[in-house]
């Protein structure tokens, strides 16, 4: 069995998740379960970021210290995304005892190899990045992410990490791995910031400035520089330095992340992973941003588009459908309610809904089960190309092109329903074979469909499954699943309650 061991970026925890953070949480999830059901052994990892100056200040404004302050927040972030249906195993938070450790570990490391340096810092930060920023960086003096806040003036001796010793190997690697980075545009912006020249990174603070962070045990008045701290947790997701036959399994990892955190997860990470002597991570993904009026959906932007309450009032799946197919991943996309309940009611309510109660109602009307015929040369070799596209598209981390290709299923079903009217060929006994060999293909076509897109809705996938008799797909794995026969002739079908309930109904419950 193959190991794959994916992460997300780990949210700071200075407000509560919005649908910016749920889209990220939501593509890794269809990854993870698109390669669970390829039948890999899956490690998803996802979790919260709770050092730094950021959420120092945030607790101060509110009165708490910080770590009662991130333990408030917390279980918003593991209730949003229980209610989204994760399947992440561990959601880690950078106040584990075990990612300290691990933490120090690699700091030593990194120590012991000649690649950390003191020098004094003279500079400007900026609280809402958390990260140095040169005079090029700011725009008449702010940082242009974070327009409302004034970058702070620093100046203090740190422990510096000589990135700039590392841009040749960076180089060669990106080289040799053109996959490394995805998509490709990101890809070439990141080689563009090597290509100008890397400069050493401060990784401590002083515990004057920044009191709440993981202590450095061979320099006690500092903590570690929240970055430097943070992408650390994916080598202790992993039994870095805790469990080695765990580590030698589960790594290297698949990363996915925001194309706003390229810089630290494209250059100062796999540097530190070298500096390290330890494998780079397989792939990086930067996906784009989920955008309200044009802009990134942000703590404010993002009230009441609350993760939480969107999957009580429309269920998780419909969530999930719209951040999938909606904004495409690697690029933006706008989420508004209007879009939204649109996408519902014409791709789900309409579309795959309508989709299933027909095929089986006329099944169970004309025949009473799965119906024997010969094969539908059509609707085969849709399917055919549908499942190798498809295939492809997850495969290689694109998922909106991998739903979007399942969807082509669901599409053409309906368009062929409409144009071969079922309702009149059951009116001719001699077009009975022909009816019989166009329902299975319908119901067999629609039990690839829900193969293809349990990684995107793996509830109402499972509601088909039970639909069509075959709720043992839920447990198959392997690319078996996929191939076309699946569905056992003479098999019982069930009259499905609405799979996806007109909104003037749902809404009304
Ligand atoms: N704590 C850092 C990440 C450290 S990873 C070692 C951080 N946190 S964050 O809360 O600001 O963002 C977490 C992730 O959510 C990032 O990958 C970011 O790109 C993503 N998103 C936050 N808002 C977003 C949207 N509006 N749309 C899509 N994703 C965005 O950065």
């Amino acid at each position: 069995m193959s190991s794959f061991y994916i992460t997300t970026a780990i949210d700071y925890v200075n407000g509560k998740p919005h649908l910016g953070h749920a889209y990220e949480k939501v593509g890794t999830d269809v990854l993870a379960r698109w390669r669970r059901l390829m039948g890999d052994d899956v490690f998803y990892l996802t979790g919260t970021d709770e050092h730094g100056s950021k959420v120092e200040k945030t607790a101060a404004a509110a009165g708490m210290d910080p770590q009662s302050y991130v333990d408030s927040l917390v279980p918003a972030f593991e209730g949003a995304w229980t209610a989204l249906n994760i399947s992440h195993d561990r959601f880690i938070r950078t106040t584990d005892a075990d990612h300290a450790a691990t933490a120090i570990a690699l700091l030593e490391r990194i120590r012991d190899n000649g690649y950390l340096t003191e020098k004094k810092y003279e500079g400007w930060y900026c609280d809402g990045c958390e990260a140095f920023k040169t005079d090029k960086d700011l725009v008449e003096g702010k940082c242009p992410d974070h327009p409302t806040m004034d970058p702070r003036w620093i100046e203090e001796t740190n422990l510096f990490f000589k990135l700039s010793e590392f841009g040749d190997r960076l180089l060669a690697h990106y080289d040799a791995n053109p996959e490394f980075v995805t998509p490709a545009f990101r890809r070439n912006e990141v080689l563009s910031l090597i290509r100008a020249g890397l400069l050493d990174v401060s990784i401590s603070r002083s515990r004057e400035s920044v009191g709440w962070g993981i202590g450095i045990p061979f320099r006690p008045d500092s903590v570690l520089y929240v970055w430097f701290e943070a992408l650390i947790n994916y080598l202790t997701g992993a039994g870095y330095g805790q469990d080695d036959a765990t580590f030698a399994n589960r790594w290297p990892a698949v990363h996915v992340l925001g194309k706003d955190v390229t810089r630290f997860h494209c250059v100062l990470w796999p540097a530190m992973l070298m500096a390290a002597d330890i494998e780079l991570p397989s792939r990086i993904f930067a996906h784009g941003w989920v955008l309200t009026g044009g802009e990134k959906m942000s703590k404010s932007s993002g009230v009441g588009v609350e993760p939480v309450a969107m999957a009580e009032r429309y269920g998780a799946d419909p969530v999930r459908f719209y951040l999938v197919m909606e904004v495409p991943w690697g690029k933006d996309g706008e989420f508004t309610w209007e879009r939204f309940e649109t996408a519902y009611t014409a791709f789900l309510a309409n579309g795959i809904g309508n989709l299933l109660s027909r095929s089986v109602s006329m099944a169970i009307k004309y025949f009473g089960h799965v119906p024997e015929g010969p094969v539908d040369r059509h609707l085969f070799d849709l399917c055919e190309r549908v499942v190798s596209e498809a295939t492809d598209a997850y495969d290689a981390l694109r998922i909106t092109e991998g739903a979007q290709a399942a969807w082509a299923i669901v599409r053409e079903c309906n368009e062929q329903i409409q144009a071969r009217a079922p309702w009149v060929m059951a009116k001719d006994p001699e077009q009975r074979e022909a009816l019989a060999s166009f329902l299975y293909a319908l119901l067999e076509s629609l039990r690839i469909a829900a193969a293809l897109l349990t990684p995107v809705m793996p509830s109402k996938c499972a509601e088909l499954q039970d639909a069509l008799g075959c709720a043992g797909d839920r447990d198959r794995t392997g690319a078996d699943l996929l191939a076309w026969g699946g569905l056992q002739v003479g098999g019982e079908l069930t009259k499905p309650s609405p799979l996806f309930p007109r909104l003037d109904q749902l809404l009304a419950d």
